[in-house]
């Protein structure tokens, strides 16, 4: 049995190599860049490619039986500074590959989809799957275009496919520079003796998942098998509800250093709550979130602080 992960450099990517790996599968990682975090892992087959070369996509899916889709090119907050390209480098990558993993006759898809963006300003809280979904970004809606796709090569062609609308991930490897991911961009400034900056006064809430307890979910999507009529789309998160102070707060008490905050104005692409059921991830998957968020904050600060960032 062989999985191909799909963007399995990044931060999601590493950790779902990583259990898949320790479960004895094989894996074939397709990627752009090699991992920043990470050396290759002993045994893992790794091919460099553009997830946009549709000569290099029919390699990497070659032979394989579960595709895990993680690569994405955009970000929310980027999202809506260029639509032509979020729709033309992920929707329409993505039919590609959808077109390949049914020529290959591939069992399993599962897409890294967005809980905390295709419901756009929540009705109420928690988020259950039929939710409106009224996107306020790009990337929002160019998730939502592609959960339709997969819906339609199912309906089709009888791809199979779980998507899995993960909430916000946070836990080692999180990129502590990037443009999103709350937690370990706060651990990053703190490790760096810098001040902590939130958008907003602090109340808005999200819903904050363990890496691991993440990457475990993607591969009860792959092990799920659905009913013909059953669902195939699940929430993925924590399904508890932390405000960004909430989030300063626990840090404060896992750092053994002074935490410095400064509020600037909030962002437009921001909900101001956003937190998953995940019901039915827990009775049709099987799954449920193990890391409590204090110990899940203690280990990625461990791991930032093995960084020796300046
Ligand atoms: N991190 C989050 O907060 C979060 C939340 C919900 C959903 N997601 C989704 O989960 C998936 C993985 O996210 P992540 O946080 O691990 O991101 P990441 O940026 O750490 O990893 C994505 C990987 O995909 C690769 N990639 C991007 N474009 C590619 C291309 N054209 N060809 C080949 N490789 C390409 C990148 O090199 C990177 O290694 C994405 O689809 C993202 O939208 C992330």
């Amino acid at each position: 049995m062989k999985a191909l992960v799909i963007g399995g450099n990044g931060f999601i990517g590493t950790a779902l190599v990583d259990r898949l790996v320790e479960r004895g599968i094989e894996v074939r990682v397709f990627d752009r860049y090699p991992s920043r975090f990470k050396e290759p892992v002993a045994g893992v087959e790794y091919m460099i490619g553009d997830f946009a070369n549709l000569g290099e996509v029919h390699q990497a899916v070659s032979g394989v039986a579960w595709v895990f889709h993680l690569a994405y090119t955009t970000l929310p907050e980027t999202s809506n500074e260029d639509p032509v390209y979020d729709v033309r480098s992920n929707v329409i990558d993505t039919i590609q590959l959808l077109q390949e993993c049914c020529e290959n006759e591939v069992d399993k898809l599962v897409f890294v989809s967005s809980g905390g963006t295709v419901y756009g300003v929540p009705q109420c809280v928690p988020i259950k799957e039929n939710h409106p979904t009224n996107p306020i970004c790009s990337y929002g809606i160019t998730k939502l275009t592609i959960e339709k796709y997969l819906a339609l090569f199912h309906h089709l062609k009888h791809l199979e496919y779980s998507v899995a609308r993960i909430a916000n991930p946070y836990g080692e490897r999180q990129n502590p520079n990037a443009k999103q991911g709350a937690i370990g961009v706060f651990l990053g400034r703190i490790a760096r003796s810098q001040p902590i900056t939130i958008y907003g006064d602090g109340s808005v809430v999200r819903d904050f998942l363990y890496i691991d307890d993440a990457a475990e979910a993607l591969i009860a999507c792959a092990d799920y098998v659905a009913a013909p009529d059953g669902p195939r789309l699940f929430n993925i998160g924590s399904g508890v509800g932390y405000s960004l102070n909430e989030i300063v707060d626990t840090i404060k008490k896992v750092v053994d250093v002074d935490v410095k905050v400064n509020h600037i104005p909030a962002r437009q692409v921001d909900v101001p709550s956003n937190v998953l059921d995940i019901d039915l991830a827990r009775t049709a998957l099987k799954w449920e979130p193990k890391v409590d968020l204090e110990t899940g904050i203690h280990k990625a600060w461990q791991w930032i602080k093995s960084l020796s960032l300046v």
